[in-house]
């Protein structure tokens, strides 16, 4: 039954019992009030007409014709149906003509008036009866007739009165009703809609209370099971921890109770520069390691031990090759380590980006293992192991060793500092058995990595290949169960640390609204307002897919032409590891590549591939993507991909698309996304399309379940170790 009839039947039936129970009581009540409107006139009647008559009747020969005359003139003067009066002893004495047989005479003495109603076959009639006195004697009755079929006429007419009214109040009450609950539906349907694609589940409870009071229980209850399913999630997840500031701090203060905390990482988070005009300038590096890991370091303060590769790094440190940053509010420290060109060339160049970078991403670009690279990696760190004991102020630091840089590091601090606590991480993928066994230093390679306290990776899948690894290559005690590794009598904890982005971004708090950014990046790339933006941000790097994503973009043109001139892509592109063959032939195809497409779609006014193959800092970064409808992530493989992470974070308007790859670790943390493999080029074309098309609504639903999923976090995280300790789990 329609919804509207739901509501509309009952309430008719229920009306029409009332007006079948009220219609004979008025019925009712509108003859009585009739019949006492005659018995009072009667009594008029005969107030009026009593002297006269009394005068009339004794008024000798010829009374009985005046009397006649005279009630026919009462007759007719008040519209009585007909007079009659009766003596003492029963006796009809006068009468008007119409006067019926009906009506009698009743012998008797009254000095009370008699009023009766009489129904008759023609219809009933009103008799009322009043004594006639004279000298305070009673002579006898006037009879007064009335007609009342009058009577019966009005109470008819007030039945269908009546009835006409129900049925008004009816027809009115149920458009009311009607009109009500479809816009009560239509509201509630609608909040019910945003309950479940996920925009209820993020506000705050009081902004629930606001936005939907009907609703608030069901979404506080959504939230309740939203929020414990992922703490399950997690829960279930062995290990899972994010790597961001409040879970490190969180390890490093609580669980570990740790207050020496030293970070090792080639690249260094702040690096000084001299320009032309010999000015000193700060440069922060397009490392996701850098982005993750300061919050922290600016959190928990410490020491970072970097390679200074900046041109005035050494013009900057003290004695020791300290410098303290952040330049505008000091938190913590650098120490700077100094390479030789030849050990950053073997080391760095050589067997971290030309042997080990492309060992571990699946991208096809060949692995190049060399012998004298390898020494400079053995030195270097062996290098970085001494600064490490060097700067401990205790015998059990915690050292925070990152990425594949560093391999041998955790043994070798091991060696020099047994009591501490090293905590590696892999930032990159670690490929299967048969990948890594390419390597002619595969053993060396492991063994280092296990002189780690705990090892992380971004996700479950790498975590599984490196126990594969070590299975295949090492005399290893490998539990699955536990995920600790034993070698040489010494376990490593090998976990899934998803990396993520501080919330809310530093960078955010001083970003224009989004409607000037989009103003102003616009401006600045001489496109019309209207013109959709899509955005990629990246170290200028095969494993990014930059060239298949140029690849989407022609084919999006060729088969919607609809976006020539109406859509424009930026690549932000940071130069990186330039002195490496692959990177300049890369360079030189994303450029040419670029230019093709630019000269066969190109319009006046709007080019749609905008290359700038510079350094963009955060801030010109997050105004990117607050202008823009699309960020597009094509990694052909990456540990996890914070651009992605960066994109949603930088949406506080709820706004934009996010395509991302499936070869990205993040594509398992922000669901939302549209998920493409970039190696499929009509898929990833489709999806921008789809992500130019696709209603705000549905942006919204999408940003906002995948920053619930960010943002959350820590909350869930708590739930999720309330969780473990409720299941026994430590
Ligand atoms: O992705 C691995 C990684 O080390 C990241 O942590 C960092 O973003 C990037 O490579 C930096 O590369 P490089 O220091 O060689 O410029």
């Amino acid at each position: 039954m329609p919804l509207s009839l739901r509501f509309v039947v009952p309430l008719a039936l229920a009306l029409a019992a009332i007006a079948y129970a009220v219609v004979p009581l008025v019925d009712r009540l509108t003859f009585q009030w009739f019949v006492r409107d005659l018995d009072m006139r009667g009594a008029l009647v005969v107030q009026a007409a009593q002297e006269p008559l009394v005068e009339l009747m004794r008024s000798g020969p010829g009374a009985r014709q005046r009397v006649l005359r005279y009630f026919q003139s009462i007759v007719q003067g008040q519209r009585i149906f007909a007079l009659g009066f009766c003596d003492r002893a029963g006796k009809l004495l006068y009468a008007t003509p119409a006067y019926p047989d009906a009506v009698r005479c009743v012998p008797g003495e009254r000095r009370e008036a008699r009023n009766t109603v009489l129904e008759l076959a023609d219809g009933p009639l009103h008799v009322s009866g009043q004594p006639i006195l004279a000298d305070n004697a009673v002579l006898g009755e006037l009879m007064i007739v009335h007609d009342m079929s009058f009577a019966q006429r009005r109470s008819e007419d007030t039945r269908k009165y009546v009835l006409w009214l129900f049925a008004g109040i009816a027809a009115v009450v149920a458009l009311i009703t009607v009109v009500i609950a479809e816009i009560s539906w239509r509201g509630w349907v609608a909040g019910l809609k945003e309950v479940l694609s996920g925009g209820m589940l993020l506000r705050s409870p009081a902004a629930l209370r606001r936005a939907a009071p009907e609703l608030g229980p069901i979404a506080r209850d959504l939230q309740a099971l939203v929020s414990d399913m992922e703490a399950e999630r997690l829960a279930r997840d062995e290990g899972q921890t994010v790597w961001g500031p409040d879970a490190l701090r969180r390890i490093l203060r609580q669980d570990l109770k740790g207050d020496e905390v030293i970070i090792v990482s080639n690249r260094e988070p702040y690096i000084h520069t001299r320009r032309k005009d010999n000015v000193i300038e700060i440069q922060r590096p397009a490392s996701g390691l850098v982005t993750a890991l300061e919050p922290v370091m600016r959190a928990c303060s410490g020491t970072w031990i970097a390679h200074g590769a900046g041109s005035a790094d050494r013009d900057t440190v003290d004695r020791h090759d300290h410098v303290m940053v952040p330049p505008e509010n000091p938190a913590y420290r650098i120490r700077r380590v100094w390479l030789s060109e030849e050990e950053e060339k073997g080391y760095y160049f050589g067997f971290a980006n030309e042997g080990l970078w492309p060992l571990c991403h699946i991208a096809h670009t060949r692995p190049s293992f060399r012998a004298p690279d390898w020494e400079h990696y053995q030195t270097v760190n062996r290098r970085f192991a001494d600064v490490v004991a060097d700067e401990a102020r205790t015998d059990d630091p915690i050292v925070l060793v990152q990425d594949y840089h560093f391999a041998l590091l955790p043994r070798m601090v091991r060696e020099r500092l047994p009591k501490a606590t090293i905590i590696t991480f892999w930032h990159i993928p670690w490929p299967n058995p048969e990948a890594f066994g390419i390597c002619p230093w595969r053993e060396e390679v492991l063994e280092g990595m296990l002189g780690s306290s705990i090892l992380g990776f971004h996700t479950q899948f790498h975590c599984n290949n490196f126990f594969d690894t070590v299975d295949r290559f090492l005399e290893a005690r490998v539990d699955r169960e536990t995920f600790t590794i034993s070698y040489g009598g010494q376990p490593t904890e090998v976990r899934r640390y998803p990396i993520s982005i501080e919330w809310p971004p530093n960078a955010l708090a001083v970003q224009a609204p989004v409607a000037e950014c989009r103003k102003r990046v616009r401006e600045m790339l001489g496109l019309s307002p209207e013109v959709k933006l899509g955005v990629g941000v990246d170290r200028l790097d095969y494993t990014k897919g930059i060239l298949e994503r140029f690849a989407a973009i022609e084919r999006l043109l060729e088969l919607e032409p609809r976006w020539i001139g109406n859509f424009s892509f930026v690549q932000a592109a940071a130069p990186s590891r330039v002195s490496i063959d692959e990177y300049q032939n890369l360079d030189t195809r994303v450029r040419q590549v670029a230019a093709r497409i630019n000269e066969r779609f190109g319009r006046p006014g709007c080019q749609p591939i905008v290359l700038r193959i510079e350094h963009h800092d955060a801030a010109q970064v997050y105004e990117l993507y607050r202008a823009s409808d699309l960020c597009y992530v094509s990694s052909l493989h990456d540990g996890m991909n914070l651009v992605a992470k960066e994109f949603v974070a930088a949406r506080d308007d709820e706004q934009g698309v996010l395509i991302l790859s499936q070869f990205t670790g993040a594509a398992r943390d922000l669901a939302e996304a549209l998920i493409v493999n970039p190696y499929d080029i009509e898929q990833s074309a489709a999806a921008m399309h789809l992500a130019l098309t696709m209603s705000p609504e549905e942006q919204r639903a999408r940003m906002l379940l995948d920053a619930a999923r960010m943002r959350h976090r820590s909350r869930v995280m708590a739930r999720a170790r309330a969780a473990r300790r409720r299941a026994g789990v430590s």
